[in-house]
């Protein structure tokens, strides 16, 4: 029951406790899913549900690295040398997402992936 909590920044935790417990049965969550249920909960206010479109208000961010990632999402900034698709400057910050960078990176990696 306490696996299937809804709320996306729990999971760093959720994830945390299952390693510790050595449970077997434990459910097995790659990155990509994680980041998937992240990013189709916050993210998509702006973006396109599918991250290889553009959003309503954001760019598309299929493949974005996570570098660009932890710049644009923690920071609010982009890395030295980036040029922005879009740079209008209304995304905000989302330091509590800081331990899920890694999950968005995967997930956005793989939704490149599949679309080609
Ligand atoms: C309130 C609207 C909004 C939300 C919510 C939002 N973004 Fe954005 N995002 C934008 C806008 C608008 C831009 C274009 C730059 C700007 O105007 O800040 C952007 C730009 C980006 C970029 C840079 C794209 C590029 O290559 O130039 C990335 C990466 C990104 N967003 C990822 C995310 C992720 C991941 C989330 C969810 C954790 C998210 N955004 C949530 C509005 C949003």
């Amino acid at each position: 029951m306490a696996f299937r909590h809804p709320v996306p920044w729990t999971v760093p935790l959720l994830a945390l406790a299952a390693a510790c417990s050595g449970d077997a049965e434990a459910p097995v969550e790659t990155a990509a899913v994680r980041g998937e249920r992240l990013y189709q909960n916050v993210c998509i206010a702006c973006h396109n549900a599918n991250p290889a479109l553009d959003g309503s208000v954001g760019p598309a961010v299929a493949g974005a690295s996570y570098e660009l990632l932890e710049a644009r999402v923690i920071h609010g900034v982009y890395p030295e040398g980036y040029t922005p698709k879009n740079a209008g400057g209304v995304m905000p910050k989302f330091p509590y997402l800081k331990d899920s960078i890694g999950d968005l990176a995967a997930y956005l990696a793989e939704a490149a992936e599949e679309s080609g």
